[in-house]
């Protein structure tokens, strides 16, 4: 009773005084209705004191705040929505955001922050969606998000990141979208995306890739598109895709330096003959090497690549066949004149006895 005449109390508050309520800190749109507060471009260099506790959206974005100290929010434990993308934040404290056990969403997409740590994440184990593009990081090991269990989708674009750890993503069972794009990566280690099998969008254009291990994307049954654009890809393995067992897969590979030869031809071949896959930007593909084929489109020249070795081929066969003959045709001659010879001789013999 006394808790819903003090929220009744807070809404007359609020009504009377507009947005400039105990509640609100200047520059910022407190709405008690839809329990939302809106510091947007509010020229914050720390996180606002006063955030009504009622408050499922917080919004702080464009502002210079640069440290998120150690629980920040735990008189707001109701956030669902923090958005934080846009400001200068270098730093997060172990535990600065923990006690957040209702947040679904977070923004801190454009700051600057280099390291995750263990403490990064915990008290999030309810998060859905996590937005960290264009920040400074450039690894990410187990600890990194350690306690994002009901994560689904993951925005890392534009970092620098060069190494991912085997355990990183393994807690992440229900994660449906993983963004890579634009980061440092020139390897995936086996194993990296072992858990994660609910995973429906792989995005990893425009790094440095140059080689795929063959069971990488094995564990991925759920992957509907793999984008693979924009890498250092000059071949790949069959096996590679063929491992992938799912109903149907989209794959991206444009941008990458082709090294167009016989083998690759094959193994384009062969891919676009398994159903569940889809090459869609097959036709945009462009050779690299060898240097008389730069520029070529694979398309074009696809039918040609395989004739050099076929005609090798028939050279190799036609000699043998030749060779055979020959050694049958002087078999055949050695067998006569060994005949002649031998009647020749019984011939004589008789004549002797
Ligand atoms: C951003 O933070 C750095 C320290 O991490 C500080 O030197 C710089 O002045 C800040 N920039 C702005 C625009 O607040
Ligand atoms: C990832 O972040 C970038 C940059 O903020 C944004 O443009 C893009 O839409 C985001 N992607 C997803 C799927 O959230
Ligand atoms: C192929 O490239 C053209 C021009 O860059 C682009 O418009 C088109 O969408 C690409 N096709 C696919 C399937 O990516």
């Amino acid at each position: 009773m006394l808790k819903e005449l003090l929220f009744l109390l807070l809404v007359v508050m609020d009504a009377s005084s507009g947005s400039h309520n105990s509640w609100c800190d200047p520059g910022c749109d407190c709405r008690v209705d839809v329990r939302s507060t809106i510091c947007s471009r509010a020229f914050l260099t720390q996180l606002p004191s006063r955030v009504s506790p009622n408050t499922k959206l917080l919004d702080l974005s464009d502002n210079h705040i640069s440290v998120i100290p150690k629980r920040s929010f735990s008189k707001n434990h109701k956030l669902q929505v923090l958005l934080l993308q846009n400001n200068n934040i270098s730093v997060v404290e172990d535990g600065g955001f923990s006690q957040l056990e209702f947040l679904s969403k977070l923004d801190l997409s454009w700051n600057r922050i280099s390291t995750l740590t263990e403490g990064f994440s915990i008290g999030l184990a309810f998060l859905r969606e996590l937005q960290l593009a264009h920040n400074l990081l450039t690894s990410l090991d187990s600890s990194s998000f350690l306690h994002l269990d009901g994560l689904q989708r993951l925005n890392l674009t534009s970092n620098s990141i060069h190494t991912i750890q085997v355990r990183t993503f393994s807690s992440m069972s229900s994660l449906r979208q993983l963004h890579l794009e634009n980061n440092q990566l020139s390897s995936l280690r086996n194993g990296i995306f072992s858990i994660l099998r609910s995973l429906e969008v792989l995005n990893l254009a425009g790094n440095r890739i140059s080689e795929t291990e063959i069971g990488i994307f094995k564990p991925l049954t759920s992957m509907s598109l793999l984008n693979l654009a924009n890498n250092q890809l000059s071949t790949i393995y069959f096996k590679t895709f063929l491992s992938i067992q799912t109903y149907s897969t989209h794959i991206l590979l444009e941008g990458n330096p082709w090294n167009c030869d016989c083998d690759l031809q094959r193994v384009f071949q062969k891919l676009r003959s398994i159903q569940r896959l889809f090459l869609d930007d097959y036709y945009n593909l462009t050779c690299k090497a060898p240097p008389v084929l730069q520029d070529y489109r694979l398309m074009e020249v696809d039918t040609e690549l395989c004739i050099a070795e076929t005609v090798t081929v028939l050279i190799i066969t036609a000699t043998v066949v030749i060779t055979v003959l020959a050694a049958m045709l002087m078999g055949e001659r050695m067998r006569k004149k060994e005949q002649k010879e031998k009647h020749w001789t019984q011939q004589c013999l008789v004549k002797l006895t």
